[in-house]
């Protein structure tokens, strides 16, 4: 299959540039959370796992200091232009804002390509399903970078420039989650990342009888970026307040306890239902990964259902669509967990489903969605995939 893709990359290379010989290709997973969900920005833990669908690039070096993309997923498109010289955001550069983005970003750290780049770009995450399509073509980006001009930058690294190349040059603050989980994934394994230093265990994650299911709503709300930069900010105010009282990094410090003992410092009740999620949601994750290693997926799935509640009320970054599909999930025996995940506002949940009950959970939240929202969601099984890695 991989096999297939490669060719299929080259091909359109060689369609849209005319040589192919000399291109490489690369690939770069996109990621599904199973908890710890707005958590990465507040110094919190987060439990992701790169999927094996992601973005795929075929990339040659040119002998002047052009830029080319094409992408096979917006054909129409063409080609779009640029420059080695011409590194700034504009909104005419559309999805290529990313890869240049994260050009800029290692030239920024000291790390100049000497000549510009003809690339061409593939991706089968499907489109605004919150699967991190973004994430994985930065780290995407760097990756082939790295491998083309021999820059000296860890897997980290390329999670950290791909993070701060969205937040610098594309205007969203995300926290670092979905671009390390990109650049460190590891077959079978979720990452227990804790976000205040970075450090990092594997949890293995393929469950005795039971199954991830991805479940799409199909539905992105507008203004995502300026709702979760609004979230971040509310955070921010709370922390603020809360570290005239109490000796704090960010929320990921607080225990429930603590935070109870404080919250009145915070002055707003909006500010204060963000922070309780932020430090609640962190120490559910906390626990999730400890009762994953003593093999309860029960509490694992009952703190995921958790985080989804307080997604919902708490945090608001849950919509309609995707409490239809959360709710229809927990009415089926034999579902064990379900959540929204990734930022929000739409996208996906993320549930786990024991395998006697996978084609019932397909039938009725199928059927449910269909009647209740009109339109049909989509169901992957998940597969937890490696980082990225070049096509040979
Ligand atoms: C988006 C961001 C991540 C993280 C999640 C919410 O995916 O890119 O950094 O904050 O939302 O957990």
């Amino acid at each position: 299959m991989v096999k297939n893709m490669k060719t299929k990359i080259l091909e359109a290379f060689e369609k849209v540039y005319g040589d192919a010989s000399g291109a490489k290709v690369y690939f770069a997973p996109g990621r599904v959370n199973m908890i710890g969900e707005h958590t990465d920005y507040n110094g919190g833990h987060v439990f992701p796992c790169a999927l094996t669908i992601g973005t795929y690039a075929a990339v040659k070096k040119r002998a002047d200091r052009k830029l080319r993309f094409y992408s096979m997923n917006f054909t129409k498109v063409g080609v779009l232009e640029s420059s080695l010289d011409d590194l700034s955001p504009s909104e005419e550069a559309g999805w290529t804002n990313y890869p240049k983005g994260v050009m800029w970003a290692f030239a920024g750290r000291g790390m100049k390509m000497d000549v510009g780049l003809d690339m061409v770009i593939y991706g089968n995450i499907p489109n605004g399903s919150g699967l991190s399509s973004s994430a994985s073509l930065e780290v995407l980006t760097g990756f082939a970078l790295r491998d083309q001009f021999g820059f000296d930058v860890s897997n980290v690294d390329l999670a950290l420039i791909g993070q701060y190349s969205e937040n610098n040059f594309n205007g969203m603050n995300c926290g670092i989650m979905d671009q390390f989980a990109s650049a460190m994934g590891k077959k079978d394994h979720a990452i227990f990342l804790n976000t205040a230093d970075l450090s990092y265990e594997y949890a293995p994650l393929v469950l005795d009888g039971a199954k991830i299911i991805v479940t799409n709503s199909k539905v992105k709300h507008s203004l995502v970026d300026s709702a979760y930069n609004n979230r971040r900010s509310e955070c921010e105010k709370a922390l603020a307040q809360l570290q005239t009282v109490v000796d704090i990094k960010g929320l990921g410090d607080l225990s429930e306890e603590a935070f109870e003992a404080h919250k009145d410092v915070i002055d707003d009740p909006v500010r204060q239902r963000r922070a309780k999620h932020a430090v609640y949601e962190n120490q559910r994750t906390i626990q999730a990964v400890e009762a994953l290693a003593k093999k309860d997926v029960d509490t694992f799935g009952q703190l995921m259902n958790a985080s989804h509640v307080s997604l919902r009320d708490d945090y608001e970054v849950s919509c309609e669509e995707i409490d239809i599909l959360v709710e229809e999930a927990w009415k089926i025996d034999g579902v064990v967990g379900s959540r929204i995940t990734g930022g929000g506002f739409g996208g996906c949940t993320v549930s786990i489903v024991k395998d006697e009950a996978v084609d019932t959970f397909r039938e009725k939240v199928g059927a449910a969605y269909r009647e209740r929202v009109g339109k049909e969601a989509e169901f992957y099984v998940v597969e937890i995939g490696d980082g990225p890695y070049e096509l040979v």
